[in-house]
Parts: structure tokens; sequence; C-alpha cells
């Protein structure tokens, strides 16, 4: 891991994973339309792990619904290079009345039953919920749904997993966890993960990059290097410190708006 994020800043220098030219998205037509993206371009590299900060409405989950392909942009263009996209929300959005292990058997269809099975089994075990299979999702907890979602998720075989504030319900303890198991699983597959989080610590724990987002129209006004050595922890003090900073500026972002 320490290699890996001495190289981070290399990483940047191979083809992006995901770019995104001058992206703009305005919701609704003429004096009621909302402009929540205003060109926003960024380059994410291949293997690279990026988190997106901002405050509340600026475009956060707009511009990740745009590179999953939910939605479509109103200007600029997003280039993935044929690579394929799943997406983790805060909600981990399980089927109730199936098993842990259906619900991620749903996400491997077109698989022969027996290798869907196995599959599925081998996933949550990744995420570490091994004798869990057999349970329906009212029977885990909140950061053991996440596991979940997480699981099923890296059930789609994705090359880019977009991650819109998947922890943000969870306690501190749990998210850390969390934190630990998605940073082995980014490793070990290759992953380009980015990741989207009001929590800033959350953000500079995880992150080679954080991109910062202004509000209303969302624009990107900073981009922090991460170059503290992994793995790291969210309590140490070379994260607070960073964290400090990137806080005064989202703060100052924040008031030039005014409207939180
Ligand atoms: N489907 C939609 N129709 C109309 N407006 C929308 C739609 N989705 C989002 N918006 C608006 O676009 C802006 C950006 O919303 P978005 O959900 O991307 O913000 P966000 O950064 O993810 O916020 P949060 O941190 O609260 O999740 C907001 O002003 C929101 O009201
Ligand atoms: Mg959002």
């Amino acid at each position: 891991m320490t290699m890996r994020a001495q190289e981070a800043p290399a990483g940047r220098t191979a083809e992006p994973a995901v770019r995104l030219d001058a992206v703009s998205k305005t919701y609704g037509y003429g004096q009621d339309g909302l402009l929540a993206l205003d060109h926003v371009s960024l380059e994410v590299g291949t293997g690279e792990f990026v988190c997106l900060l901002g405050a509340s409405g600026c475009g956060k989950s707009t511009m990740l619904s745009l590179i999953a392909g939910l939605d479509r942009a109103t200007g600029g263009s997003i280039h993935l290079g044929g690579r394929r996209v799943a997406m983790m929300f805060q909600e981990p959005a399980l089927f109730p009345w199936l098993t842990v292990q259906r619900n991620v058997e749903l996400a491997l269809n077109g698989r022969p039953r027996a290798e869907r099975r196995a599959l599925a089994a081998e996933l949550l075990k990744t995420v570490h919920l091994g004798g869990f299979g057999a349970k329906r999702p009212h029977e885990l907890s909140g950061g053991m749904r996440q596991r979940v979602a997480l699981a099923r998720a890296l059930a789609q075989d994705c090359d880019v997993l977009l991650m819109d504030e998947p922890f943000g319900a969870l306690d501190a303890m749990t998210r850390d966890l969390l934190h630990d198991e998605l940073e082995r699983i980014w490793r070990d597959r290759g992953l380009t993960v980015l990741f989207v989080t009001h929590n800033v610590r959350e953000a500079v724990r995880l992150g080679d990059r954080v991109v910062l987002l202004s509000s209303r129209p969302g624009r990107v006004v900073e981009i922090f290097d991460v170059l503290l050595d992994r793995p790291r922890r969210t309590d140490s003090p070379e994260v607070a410190s960073l964290a400090a900073t990137v806080t005064d500026r989202l703060r100052e972002e924040v008031s030039r708006h005014g409207d939180h």
C-alpha cells in the first residue's frame, strides 16, 4: 500500500479510467432550469481512488449518475473507454424478501445458476459475510447491509466503482472497518473508485486525491493530493491536519454562497 500511495500521482499520467470534459447538467428548462453542474472537467486515473467533497446540493450525486449513465449531461462529454461501472448508493436498497445470498446473485444474472451461487458466496466472503448468506437483510446490522451492497456492486464485475455516501449512516467504528475492507478490495482488484462523502476526514482517509466542488452551480474549485502513506487512520494527526486544511477551504466555499 505504501508503494501505491507514493505512486499515486504517477497513476494519473496513465490513461484515465474516467474523463469528464466540461460536463454541465441543467435540470428543467428555461427560467425554471437549475444548473447543477457547470463545466466540470476531471480525470480519474486507472486504479485511482478519488473522493468528491462538497456542500449538500452541489451536484455530487448528479455527477455520479451522469458517469453511471443513469442520466444524461446537457453539455460536455464523459469518457469511460468502455469500462464497466457499478454504483453503490447511501441506502443499501436490498430486496427484503430475498436472502443475502440471493440479493448478490441477482447482480450475476445471465450466468449459469451454479456459477452464480459460487460467485455470490465468494463475494460474501470477500466482504467478510461468509456465514450470512442465508439471512435476510432485516437480520443484519446497517454495516452488514452495506457490505452486502458492496458485494452486489462487486458482482457486476466493474472496473469503476461509484460510491455515493455509502457509509454515511454508520457509526465511526463500523465505518473504520469498512474503510479497511474497501481499501483492501480496491487494491486487490485494481479498481478505480469515485467516492462521494460529506465527511472530510473520510475523504482524506481514503482518497489519493480529494476533489472539492462548489455549490450552485457545481464546479471543481480545488483538488488536494493526499500523499500520506497507507494504510491511514481516520484519527491520525496527519489525516486530521490535512482534513483541517480541506475543511477551511470548504467553509470558505460554503460561506461564499451564504446559503448554508
Ligand atoms: N432529478 C432532479 N430534478 C431536478 N433537480 C434535481 C434533480 N436531482 C438533483 N437536482 C438538483 O440538483 C442539485 C444537485 O443535486 P445533487 O443531488 O447532485 O446534490 P448532492 O451534492 O449530491 O447533495 P447531497 O450532498 O445533499 O446528496 C440540487 O440543487 C438538486 O435540487
Ligand atoms: Mg447526493
